[in-house]
């Protein structure tokens, strides 16, 4: 059965669902998105989703036209309506048609576009054997260029680094920062664990701040383990005894080994399942 998309307030099939082909986002990718879980029909800290689309937006000057409270409504709805129980809402925002210039005053009628779907997950052996992870040589989004905290229409960034992965034969690619530290990956966030403490880069490492990063630092401290947010090169990455990545999607998902160099037994270590065991405690418990 084809899905109902939600455009401006108004619901159409998926073969209806349209928007100008003058619109910004499609001609400059100017415009915020945001993906959020569903877990038994509810929307997964959508909250936190919602603030982050509304924050990323505001960074790029672009004003939504509903209130906050309105879009939760818009998108329980969209929820409601394609009946999904467990999988995935897109929030997209565009700035709306205008000339072929890049001037925002002449754009008008931003987009708001809510699309429910079933989601693919990772394969599930990758929870039980980790991934294998190669470090991209392009390097996340200088934060003086475009803020990789603005979850904008614009991902060529990731999307480069993400096709040096998939020719390595990886699902993910390691990224650095415009200083030659550890950012994030193409669409996860990082962390690793080294003698018991966990790690994960700052804010200001140029990284998206991960919706499920906050929920899984917040985990790890009431879990009682040290969590440092803190700078991490390549080698601290190379020597650590655990690695592994969180997103909407990915969940808490282990990394087994980077370029080429195997972290601890090249297995998933113990606080990475104990992580992932909490992380799933909390989606189900959201239910
Ligand atoms: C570049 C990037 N980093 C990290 C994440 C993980 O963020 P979240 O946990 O909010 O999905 C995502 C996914 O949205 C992403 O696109």
């Amino acid at each position: 059965m084809s899905s109902q998309i939600y455009i401006n307030g108004q619901f159409f099939a998926e073969d209806e669902a349209k928007i100008s082909v003058f619109d910004h986002g499609l001609l400059y990718g100017d415009g915020v998105f945001e993906g959020i879980r569903i877990y038994g029909g509810n929307v997964f800290l959508h909250g936190e989703h919602i603030d982050r689309l509304y924050e990323s937006a505001k960074v790029i000057r672009l004003e939504i036209p509903i209130t906050k409270e309105e879009m939760v409504k818009a998108v329980e709805e969209t929820v409601a309506r394609n009946n999904i129980d467990d999988g995935y809402v897109r929030l997209v925002i565009t700035r709306g048609a205008g000339s072929l210039g890049l001037d925002i005053r002449r754009t008008s009628n931003p987009q708001v576009i809510i699309i429910a779907a079933t989601i693919s997950l990772y394969p599930e052996e990758y929870y039980h054997e980790g991934l294998q992870l190669i470090t991209a040589s392009t390097i996340r989004n200088h934060p003086q260029a475009l803020s990789p905290r603005i979850k904008s229409l614009n991902y060529l960034n990731n999307i480069m680094a993400k096709i040096e992965a998939t020719d390595m034969g990886c699902i993910e690619a390691l990224m650095m920062n415009h200083k030659g530290e550890v950012s994030e990956c193409t669409g996860d966030n990082i962390f690793i664990i080294k003698d018991k403490i966990v790690k994960t880069p700052p804010t200001d490492a140029g990284i998206l701040e991960g919706v499920t990063r906050n929920a899984v630092i917040k985990l790890a401290r009431e879990a009682g383990y040290e969590m440092q947010e803190t700078t991490l090169t390549r080698h601290d990455v190379y020597v650590a005894d655990e690695c592994f990545l969180t997103g909407t999607a990915a969940e808490v998902i282990p990394v087994v080994s980077i370029d080429g160099r195997q972290l601890g037994d090249g297995k998933p270590g113990p606080i990475t399942h104990e992580l992932l065991k909490l992380f799933q405690e909390l989606t189900r418990s959201s239910v």
